[in-house]
């Protein structure tokens, strides 16, 4: 089974995915919309496969997602990995692959969507937060939640702290949900 992970920034999912022992998918490409973005590099260093592209390059995000459907298909993928990937995904792409498309996002869903979740429940002073892995839909962080894991927020916690707590959880749980929620599905 070969699957995609679709990164901007970092890159310590799309890292943490490839570390899993005994891979259970193939990671046959990595789309990133950012040239430059660290992931790229840690792509490279592993021997993953890239296709790097600038939206403001294209008319449309549906011009650009049929760039990608074509690279998606070139490798016979069958599961797109969301791992901080900042963008929207259009009717393009949702189209061709109907809960085949997973996010991970730093809150319990649907607390704290879009944008710097951390900080949100942060600042909100709640004092459990946790890591969502759901499906996608047309929305910001509203398709169907596969699981969560809640992380407590310590009253003297900076969000420095928070956010390491964070990672960590993440760090674990998406590589387990993506190895269950593939074997279960293909
Ligand atoms: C993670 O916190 C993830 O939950 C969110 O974006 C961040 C990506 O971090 N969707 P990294 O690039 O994997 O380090």
């Amino acid at each position: 089974v070969a699957a995609a992970v679709f990164a901007s920034g970092t890159g310590s999912n799309f890292q943490a995915i490839m570390n899993q022992d005994g891979r259970f998918c193939d990671i046959a490409l990595l789309v990133c919309d950012k040239p430059g973005a660290p992931v790229i590099n840690k792509a490279e260093e592993l021997g993953v496969k890239t296709f790097i592209f600038n939206p403001k390059e294209y008319e449309s995000k549906a011009d650009y997602e049929r760039v990608l459907l074509e690279k998606l298909r070139e490798k016979d993928v069958s599961w797109v990995l969301l791992a901080g990937y900042m963008r929207i995904v259009g009717p393009t792409l949702l189209g061709e692959f109907p809960a085949r498309i997973i996010n991970i996002h730093p809150s319990l869903l649907p607390d704290f969507p879009g944008l710097n979740a951390i900080g949100q429940a942060y600042d909100a002073g709640v004092d459990t937060t946790g890591v969502t892995v759901h499906y996608i839909d047309a929305g910001v962080d509203t398709g169907p939640i596969i699981e969560q894991q809640e992380v407590p927020i310590h009253p003297d916690d900076t969000e420095e702290q928070l956010t390491e707590r964070i990672q960590e959880v993440e760090h674990t749980l998406y590589p387990q949900v993506i190895r269950r929620v593939v074997e279960e599905n293909s």
